[in-house]
């Protein structure tokens, strides 16, 4: 913990977070980046797993639709993530002790945590269901718990700035 508080205390002294909490518009700006991208993030993510629940795209097999939709959701995870640090090193040392941001983190830890235990162990046998509009009970679980940590993730987000200011 000492470490990672030095980490941050660096990290808002950088002239990329000094930046950011001195000037009135990068923050807001870079936050309006920084939700454009979770959207697409999670609005494509929500679209393979109400495929898994078959709530949708029932016509589609799941691979096709997850090589199509899934390289769009790795970009722009890889643009939340840039936004993501660059508001956070304006104020890292506050957003390292805020619990809604704790919560947030792990809550991606377990959505990713997630999607690996479906890809290396439900997906491996995707052939034999990949037409089925019901998906086997794993992939449907895997699609629940996606959906609800997803948009816990999103709620937490939000949830920092009535607390950080
Ligand atoms: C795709 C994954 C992510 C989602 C769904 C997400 C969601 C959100 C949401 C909903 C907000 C609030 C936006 C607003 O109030 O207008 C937010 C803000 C923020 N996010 Fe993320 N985020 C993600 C990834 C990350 C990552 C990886 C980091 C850190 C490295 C991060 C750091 C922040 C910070 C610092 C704020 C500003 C909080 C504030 O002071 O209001 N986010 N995020």
């Amino acid at each position: 913990m000492p470490m990672l508080v030095s980490f941050c205390e660096w990290l808002e002294n950088t002239p990329v977070g000094m930046f950011i909490s001195g000037s009135t518009w990068a923050f807001p700006t870079i936050e309006s980046i920084h939700v454009f991208f979770l959207v697409v993030v999670v609005g494509t993510i929500a679209i393979v797993d109400l495929r898994l629940l078959g709530v949708a795209s029932r016509n589609r097999s799941v691979s096709q639709l997850s090589n199509d939709v899934l390289p769009i959701t790795w970009g722009a995870f890889l643009g939340a993530l840039t936004t993501g640090a660059l508001l956070f090193s304006s104020k890292a040392t506050h957003y390292l002790g805020n619990w809604p941001f704790r919560i947030k983190m792990l809550l991606l830890l377990l959505a990713g945590l997630n999607m690996l235990i479906f890809h290396f162990l439900t997906y491996r046998d995707v052939h034999k269901w990949d037409d089925r509009s019901i998906t086997p009970g794993a992939a449907r679980i895997a699609g629940a718990l996606s959906l609800l940590f997803w948009i816990a993730v999103v709620g937490f987000g939000r949830w920092i700035g009535f607390t950080v200011r």
